[in-house]
């Protein structure tokens, strides 16, 4: 077996060079682990064909075919078994912006489009951004996991809604859904005629010992009912950049997604795709298991620290990514208790109710930096802990 070393975060004192929204929109007394960035080195491939391109001035439109949907294709079939037609593939600026390009095609204004809260929180907004209407479907709690509340979606399609709007892996509990539940979701998207947009923006963050399915690959139906939406931007870091891809994989979605207008190719970023293809290559492998080393060590971390500092918190350990969700309830500070804790503990925090009224009582802890600075973040909201 490959012995695999956790990739090393940065120092605070190198990432406070950076100029990105987690280390520029609080004071250096802050620690940040709110945004989705994570504070690892970037992966050799990437900096090397992004250092390439700034030396050379690429930096123009992006052309017709950047190599992002080949270089995917193979990354789908090394990581997920997957077999992706690249030539299903396109290429937009990022995901949110293709989810609403998607639900402007699949939907008409005042549909209505399921959700299961607690969700990542730009998905309460890109549903009436494409001119439909938010239906919650709240993730069910099964006791040490969560779940789709199929009939609850059932409910809601049988009554019209037109789409599902999937979180998969899931942010913010780091579900990663099982084939069945998503054969058994595209079943009934098909029954009743709606649409699946599957958000898989994390899932190449999948730990140890989890088996993610694709949607679009969970069953024949998931085919035919399906968009997949992934990027390179959550795992590689790559936020900034702007590339994401539509992934389809039947002829009738694969139709939609190429007559989209051409304009919405063209918002790929250069830089955004170049990376994209140096992520996806085999060669950042390597890294990415590195990452996830460092990740799974976290996020068993994560737990120990919230047992000896913050008795009364609920966590469950995800199955994949960077992003914890944590139930602060039984210490009574209210319903956001983020605020408390930017406000006295000077740790910055993404409040719980941004994803939901399920949220209340919550905060998402982003455990993608280093050991130390994980430890002293919940070290601090202990103190506040009497
Ligand atoms: C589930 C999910 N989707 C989409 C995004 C944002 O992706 P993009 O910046 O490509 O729009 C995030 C960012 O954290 C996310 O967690």
């Amino acid at each position: 077996m490959r012995v695999i070393t956790p990739l090393q975060a940065l120092r605070l004192d190198q990432l406070r060079q950076r100029s990105s929204t987690k280390w520029r929109k609080y004071g250096d007394d802050v620690l940040p682990l709110f945004v989705a960035e994570t504070d690892y080195p970037q992966a050799p491939a990437i900096h090397d064909a992004l250092t390439r391109a700034v030396s050379i001035g690429d930096t123009g439109y992006t052309p017709p075919e950047p190599g992002v949907a080949a270089a995917y294709a193979g990354f789908a079939e090394r990581r997920f078994g997957w077999t992706v037609d690249a030539a299903r593939i396109r290429t937009t600026c990022d995901v949110m912006m293709a989810v609403v390009e998607l639900l402007r095609r699949v939907t008409a204004p005042g549909d209505r489009v399921v959700i299961c809260p607690p969700v990542y929180p730009p998905f309460f907004d890109v549903v009436p951004e494409a001119g439909a209407v938010v239906e919650r479907v709240p993730l069910r709690d099964a006791g040490t996991t969560w779940e789709l509340d199929l009939a609850g979606i059932e409910a809601s399609l049988a009554s019209g809604a037109r789409a599902v709007l999937l979180c998969n892996p899931h942010n913010p509990t780091g579900t990663v859904h099982s084939r069945e539940t998503l054969a058994a979701l595209a079943d009934l998207a098909e029954r009743y005629g709606a649409a699946v947009i599957s958000d898989e923006i994390h899932a190449p963050l999948i730990h140890r010992g989890v088996t993610f399915t694709p949607f679009l690959d969970a069953s024949a139906a998931a085919a035919r009912v399906g968009y997949s939406v992934v990027s390179a931007s959550k795992a590689f870091n790559l936020a900034g950049l702007k590339c994401a891809l539509l992934v389809t994989a039947d002829d009738a979605t694969s139709a939609l997604v190429q007559g989209l207008p051409d304009e919405i190719e063209w918002r790929t970023g250069l830089f955004g795709a170049i990376s994209a293809v140096a992520a996806f290559s085999p060669e950042s492998d390597v890294w990415l298991d590195a990452q996830l080393a460092a990740l799974d060590a976290n996020r068993l971390l994560l737990a120990e620290l919230l047992a000896e500092h913050v008795p009364g918190a609920r966590y469950r350990v995800p199955d994949a990514g960077f992003l914890a969700w944590v139930d602060l309830t039984a210490l009574g500070w209210g319903d956001d208790p983020a605020a408390k804790i930017l406000s006295e503990g000077r740790v910055a925090l993404l409040q719980g109710p941004f994803f939901g009224e399920e949220g209340h009582g919550h905060v998402r802890i982003n455990f993608g930096c280093s050991p130390d600075v994980l430890t002293e973040a919940v070290r601090r909201v202990g103190s506040l802990v009497r």
